[in-house]
């Protein structure tokens, strides 16, 4: 009788415990827990990218920094003030309900439609990690990462040479600081010249916005011409060498890459892809890596630390 009750009591175990292990994220989780949860964030978000343009692609670094183990909704990435913002407006509304990584999950989504990108639903039920600090940054893609270091990484994490080509797409909006393009510019390896990938026509433009011995803080746009558009003009300027990070520009480099950029572009002959459609089912993806859900992690109360 008792080793009848053990195996009922074991079984009683695995039967609450599974449905907790497979938890997962899913469309609408705070639909009656917080229903003006996504709406907050969204108005929050709309608020915040009306008057700085840097907001919507600091929120995407975010996810990507998020997505890669480095620090967690970190006060030194742009963007960060406006997660902070939308969860003192949800402590106030629904105290303890509303996960950090949801929160960045929904303002990525809301931002970037607010720029242009078609919008997609969200799956959510993300709880936050309980550090603060992850301590193996070492993963994250790097500017001078050649495709096949990009594709590595990312695979490592479970997204395929198609997510690599659509997220780095992203950089249809952004800037980056002339110190990570410079190198490339005047002296690139110690050629004495630029990078050969470099549209020598133009050259003299780059080397204007990013002057020999200048403010290495100064940013510029990675989709020249485009920067403050959700578009798939970023894949043009890749493929006549105007990529402005060597990443990007290596995409074209690659042919696989190459070709899932031709696609974007919607080439005769090759099957299409559209920038807005699979940008949502990429960041879907890259916000459900390595989640804590059901009773894992917790709900922090600032985002910034752990209770
Ligand atoms: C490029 O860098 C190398 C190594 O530092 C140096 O010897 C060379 O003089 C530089 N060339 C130019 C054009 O600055």
């Amino acid at each position: 009788m008792d080793s009848f009750l053990s195996k009922l009591s074991i079984l009683f175990v695995l039967l609450v415990a599974t449905p907790l292990a497979l938890a997962q994220t899913r469309v609408g989780f705070y639909s009656t827990s917080c229903p003006r949860a996504e709406s907050i964030v969204q108005a929050t978000v709309k608020k915040h990218v009306n008057s700085d343009s840097t907001v919507a692609p600091g929120l995407l670094r975010m996810v990507f920094h998020d997505c890669f183990k480095t620090a967690r909704p970190n006060l030194l990435l742009r963007g960060y003030e406006v997660i902070e913002d939308a969860k003192t407006q949800l402590e106030a509304a629904c105290p303890g309900v509303v996960s950090c990584a949801d929160i960045l999950a929904l303002a990525a989504r809301d931002a970037t439609v607010e720029v242009g990108a078609l919008t997609y639903r969200v799956p959510t039920g993300r709880r936050d990690g309980r550090v603060s600090l992850a301590s193996d940054t070492a993963n994250l893609p790097s500017f001078t990462d050649s495709v096949a270091v990009q594709k590595k990484k990312f695979a490592d994490v479970g997204l395929s040479a198609q997510d690599l080509v659509t997220l780095v797409g992203g950089h249809t909006i952004g800037t980056v600081a002339c110190q990570f393009v410079s190198y490339r510019l005047y002296n690139f390896t110690n050629s004495g010249g630029a990078d050969p990938t470099i549209d020598p026509s133009f050259l003299p433009t780059l080397q204007s916005l990013c002057p020999k011995n200048g403010d290495g803080n100064k940013r510029i746009a990675l989709d020249y011409g485009s920067g403050n558009n959700f578009d798939r003009s970023f894949f043009k300027n890749v493929r006549d060498g105007r990529g402005i990070l060597e990443s990007d520009q290596s995409l074209w480099q690659d042919s696989t890459t190459r070709n899932f950029a031709q696609r974007f572009m919607g080439i005769r002959g090759l099957a299409g892809l559209t920038l807005n459609v699979e940008f949502g089912k990429s960041m879907i993806k890259m916000t459900n890596i390595g989640v804590n859900t059901g009773t894992a992690g917790e709900i922090r109360k600032v985002c910034s630390r752990v209770n």
